[in-house]
């Protein structure tokens, strides 16, 4: 879909200097403002370059390690068909990675170093990774609750003005939509199982309801990077609204199969024509975060020993170009 290739500049540097930076600024944010998208040859803000490559680095790590909890559940998926469509939907959240680091990468930062910052820890992917999946509802609970809410974030990102990362996000929201209705159905199946396995869904619901939540980052006033996101439409819709919008989609389908919410304050609010809901514990958010997430030591150990494993393919793959290259040399020299 667009090039990997960008072992030159940096897109910026490639202007004319006579022009000034204040004319290309207002070019592209007359551009923007005109829902054109921008392309990895486009000059662009140094801030923009740096906020969109932290923010798709961000979302490719989160799709890798997000691999990581329900990876654990396909050897103890409880039947064939089961197996076979949690395999397909991990299998897809690798791709989804591979898509979003191809993005990054064309604006000028490499593969190699995107993932020496996750392993050292200087980059950050999403929070609700870092905690355990402790049984087979978890599965359900995470295809309904972190794709779910996976899509609403995403679903705008098909109109961000980054052309390679909007593209992506085509493809990845056709996928996600699939994830969410296979956790959905888990948990309907669940819920209407035997009294062990509906306690089973409600449980998991519980665990992961306020994560999902957080997953929409901190509140708009706490973010401060929003509105500047939101000005050059690498956003499109603040973290509150998203957030406001899984609430209210999503509590309707918990009631629909008869599982229950776990927050005391929630109600409908007939004059905002939205659910009210109760306090996020934002400590708790910060402390995963820093990275004291249940099981974050385990996500980044498993990440790293990934790549160490995979040494050897990158070797070979390497090894193969060189010998492919001197062959067409030699056919071009005969
Ligand atoms: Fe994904
Ligand atoms: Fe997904």
């Amino acid at each position: 879909m667009y090039t990997t290739d960008l072992s030159g500049k940096p897109a910026g540097q490639a202007e004319p200097p006579s022009e000034e930076p204040a004319e290309l600024l207002a070019r592209f944010e007359a551009r923007v403002a005109a829902d054109e998208f921008i392309e990895p040859k486009d000059w662009m803000p140094e801030a923009y370059r740096k906020t969109l490559v932290r923010q798709i680095s961000q979302h490719a790590h989160s799709e890798v390690v997000g691999m990581l909890p329900e990876g654990n559940w396909i050897t103890r998926a409880p039947s064939l068909k089961r197996k076979a469509v949690l395999l397909a939907k991990v299998q897809d959240e690798g791709g989804h990675g591979l898509y979003l680091y191809c993005a990054a990468e064309t604006l000028g930062t490499s593969r190699q170093e995107m993932i020496d910052a996750l392993h050292s820890g200087r980059a950050k992917y999403s929070t609700i990774f870092n905690y355990p999946t402790l049984s087979w509802a978890d599965v359900g609970a995470i295809g309904w609750l972190v794709d779910g809410a996976a899509i609403l974030n995403q679903v705008p990102l098909q109109r961000t003005s980054y052309g390679p990362y909007a593209r992506a996000m085509v493809r990845v929201c056709k996928e996600e939509s699939f994830h969410q209705r296979q956790g959905y159905e888990i948990m309907m199946t669940l819920a209407a199982g035997t009294p062990a396995q509906k306690r089973m869904a409600q449980d998991a619901l519980d665990r992961w309801w306020w994560p999902s939540l957080m997953m929409f980052g901190p509140p708009d006033e706490a973010s401060p990077n929003s509105a500047q996101s939101i000005r050059w439409r690498i956003k499109r819709e603040t973290n509150d609204e998203l957030r406001q919008k899984f609430v209210d989609i999503t509590v309707p389908q918990a009631e629909a199969i008869g599982l229950q919410v776990p927050d005391p304050a929630l109600c409908w609010n007939e004059a905002r024509g939205h659910y009210d809901f109760g306090a996020i514990d934002w400590e708790e958010f910060r402390a995963v975060i820093r990275g004291e997430g249940p099981v974050a030591k385990e996500r980044m150990a498993a990440r790293t020993k990934a790549w160490e494993d995979g040494a050897w393919v990158r070797a070979a793959a390497e090894a193969h170009a060189v010998k492919q290259a001197a062959r067409r040399q030699a056919e071009a020299a005969e």
